[in-house]
C-alpha cells in the first residue's frame, strides 16, 4: 500500500469521543501515525507478517495501520473499554481482523516470544509521572523484534539512559524529531492547539 493511501485510511478514523484526560487520550494523527508504520515497515520489516501489538490502543490507529500493512496478527491493548469499542468498530468498517485485550499495561501478561514489534504512542506522564516509562519497560519485555514509540523530545536522554541501562533494550536509536500537534481536547489547555516536540523512537530488544 502507497503511503498516501495509508494516511488517506487512517484519516477516516473514528476518534476519542469523550477524552479522559488522566489517561493522556491524545489521538496520533494520520500523518504521524502513517510515517511511523511506513518506516517501520519499509525500512526495517517490521510489520508485514509480523505479530504486532498496539500498546495503549486508544481508538486503534497504530494497529489498524499495521493491519493495513499486512501484519500476521495485530492485538490491541488499552485500559479504557470505551477506546477499544471506538478500536473495533473502526477495524471493522476497513474489514480488518484484530485482536483486543483490556487491561493496564503494567498487569500485561503475555509471553515475549508471542509479539514480534509493539508499536505505541504512550502517555507521556505528563498526568500520571512515570507512565511512558511503564510503557516502554512492558513493550522491551514483550518485543522480540522491535519496538516502536513517540516521547518528548525533552526527553531523550533520560529515555536512552533507561532503555539501555533498566529496560533490556540493546539498541536505542531517534528515527526522527516530529512536530506533534496535540488538539484542544480539554479544558485545561488555554490554546487551540499546541505542537510539541516528539521523538520517533525504534529500540531492540536484548535476545531472550
Ligand atoms: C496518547 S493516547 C494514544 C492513543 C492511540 N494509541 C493513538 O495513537 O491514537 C494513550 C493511550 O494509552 C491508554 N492508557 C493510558 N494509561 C494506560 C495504562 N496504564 N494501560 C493501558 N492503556 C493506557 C489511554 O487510554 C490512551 O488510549
Amino acid at each position: 500500500m502507497k503511503l498516501k493511501q495509508l494516511e488517506g485510511l487512517l484519516g477516516g478514523l473514528q476518534q476519542f469521543s469523550n477524552p479522559k484526560a488522566e489517561l493522556e487520550q491524545y489521538p496520533t494523527g494520520p500523518h504521524i501515525a502513517s510515517r511511523m508504520l511506513y518506516t517501520a515497515e519499509n525500512s526495517f520489516g517490521d510489520v508485514t507478517d509480523k505479530v504486532v501489538a498496539d500498546f495503549g490502543c486508544g481508538c486503534g490507529t497504530l494497529g489498524v495501520a499495521a493491519a493495513l500493512l499486512d501484519a500476521e496478527r495485530v492485538i490491541g491493548i488499552d485500559i479504557d473499554s470505551q477506546s477499544l469499542e471506538i478500536a473495533s468498530l473502526n477495524a471493522e468498517e476497513l474489514e480488518l481482523d484484530m485482536d483486543y485485550i483490556q487491561c493496564d499495561i503494567k498487569d500485561l501478561g503475555l509471553r515475549a516470544e508471542v509479539v514480534d514489534t509493539v508499536v505505541m504512542n504512550p502517555p507521556f506522564g505528563t498526568r500520571k509521572k512515570g507512565a511512558d516509562m511503564d510503557f516502554l519497560s512492558v513493550a522491551l519485555k514483550i518485543a522480540s523484534q522491535a519496538v516502536y514509540s513517540l516521547h518528548k523530545t525533552s526527553t531523550r536522554d533520560h529515555v536512552k539512559r533507561a532503555a539501555l541501562q533498566h529496560f533490556n533494550a540493546s539498541s536505542a536509536e531517534v528515527i526522527c524529531e516530529l512536530r506533534y500537534d496535540v488538539p484542544q481536547l480539554y479544558k485545561f489547555h488555554k490554546k487551540r492547539e499546541v505542537d510539541i516536540a516528539v521523538d520517533l523512537w525504534r529500540f531492540v530488544p536484548k535476545s531472550i
